[in-house]
């Protein structure tokens, strides 16, 4: 017999649409190969609000929020998010609304809410994880609810889960690694011969980079991930605030030369270490990592991290760190990873 989640569904965007895709496309093989039948209910942005609790017609809300008009969609409520969540029965809120690392708001009330109707919260928004992320956890535990952000860190390349659950009885020592797609590519971009504001703005043109790419070249985004990499897989208690930060925008085309004439390459690297008295330390710099490690070819938008552990020495994932059905995929496996 099928578990049923009805899913509500914060923030449209590429990667709320990802996973409404997802889920619509595969709901039957999902069903069928595990035992679970997701059906979204509901959706809302600042801009709109449909909700039935028979099912949406995905097909025209992605058709509706590709477009961005959405005068023809059905099951039209005159809700906000929040309105949305107070009214929705269901099981599940799936909250994809953008990222603040300064007050994590709305999406932490979003998340609050809803654990406080008896619904599990799944994520891909950094902020509520690295600013609230332990007191959430222990919100939804203490309902028996889950609280699952496998998105926030490397999108739906299971970085949080490889740590927590493969690696379970490893101690891990350090993790350390790429965090960032559109740094990385501008950095790849450098090393075959483009100045930074042309790597820049080729990475602004792609949809890479952001008009404003403050978060990404300064390194915020990777110290966002820092901090939940070491609270909420190392145990620690490091907010984005105190990770040591330094972007990319020092790099010139004499420093990637002289790495390449070492044998080396640059890279913007997100590292969470334990020292010897079990304390953590947090970063983001820009390295050179020498040719011989496994960090140095991963190129363009790719992600990797090296999980140093006691056990099994240094292991390396590299996958996909950004895009709507990479992200949308991790709200998925988050729903699947709901105890049953
Ligand atoms: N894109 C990726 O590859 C990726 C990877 C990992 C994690 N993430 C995280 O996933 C989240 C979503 O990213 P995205 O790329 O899908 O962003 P996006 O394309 O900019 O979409 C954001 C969506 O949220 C809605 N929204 C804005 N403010 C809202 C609010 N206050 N309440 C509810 N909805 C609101 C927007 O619609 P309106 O403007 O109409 O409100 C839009 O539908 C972010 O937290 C991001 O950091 C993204």
């Amino acid at each position: 017999m099928s578990i049923h989640y009805r899913v509500i569904l914060t923030g449209v965007g590429s990667v709320g649409r990802g996973f409404a895709e997802i889920v619509a496309r595969r709901q039957a093989w999902i069903e069928q190969h595990q035992g679970v039948r997701i059906l979204l209910v509901g959706a809302a942005t600042r801009s709109w609000c449909c909700y039935n609790p028979g099912g949406l017609d995905v097909a025209a809300v992605l058709q509706a929020s590709e477009r961005r008009d959405y005068s023809g969609l059905p099951d039209r409520q005159p809700w906000s998010p929040a309105e949305l969540i107070a009214n929705a029965e269901a099981d599940v809120l799936a909250e994809a609304s953008p990222t603040d690392f300064a007050t994590a708001e709305p999406a932490t009330g979003y998340m609050r809410a809803a654990l406080g109707r008896g619904m599990h919260v799944v994520t891909a928004n950094k902020g509520p994880v690295a600013l609230h992320g332990p007191a959430l956890r222990q919100e939804a535990a203490a309902r028996g609810l889950s609280f699952g952000y496998e998105g926030t860190v490397m999108a739906g390349t299971p970085s949080l889960r490889l740590g927590w659950s493969a690696l379970a009885g490893c101690e891990l020592r350090e993790v350390r690694g790429i965090v960032n797609g559109t740094t990385n590519y501008i950095l790849t971009q450098m090393e075959g011969g483009l100045p930074y504001a042309e790597a820049l703005a080729e990475a602004q043109r792609l949809g890479y980079a952001e008009t404003d790419p403050t978060g990404d070249v300064e390194g915020y985004d990777a110290a966002g991930k820092a901090a939940i990499l070491a609270t909420m897989l190392m145990g620690g208690s490091v907010l984005p605030d105190q990770v040591w930060r330094t972007g990319i925008t020092g790099i010139t085309p004499a420093d990637i030369a002289a790495a390449a004439q070492a044998g080396e390459r640059w890279k913007l690297i997100a590292r969470v270490a334990r020292a010897a008295d079990g304390s953590l330390s947090a970063s983001v710099e820009p390295m050179r990592v020498p040719m011989s490690h496994p960090l140095a070819h991963v190129s363009g938008a790719t992600n990797a991290l090296t999980y140093t552990t006691d056990l099994l020495g240094d292991v390396t994932l590299i996958g996909p760190g950004a895009g709507g059905t990479a992200t949308g995929f991790a709200l998925l496996s988050d729903i699947l990873a709901i105890p049953r």
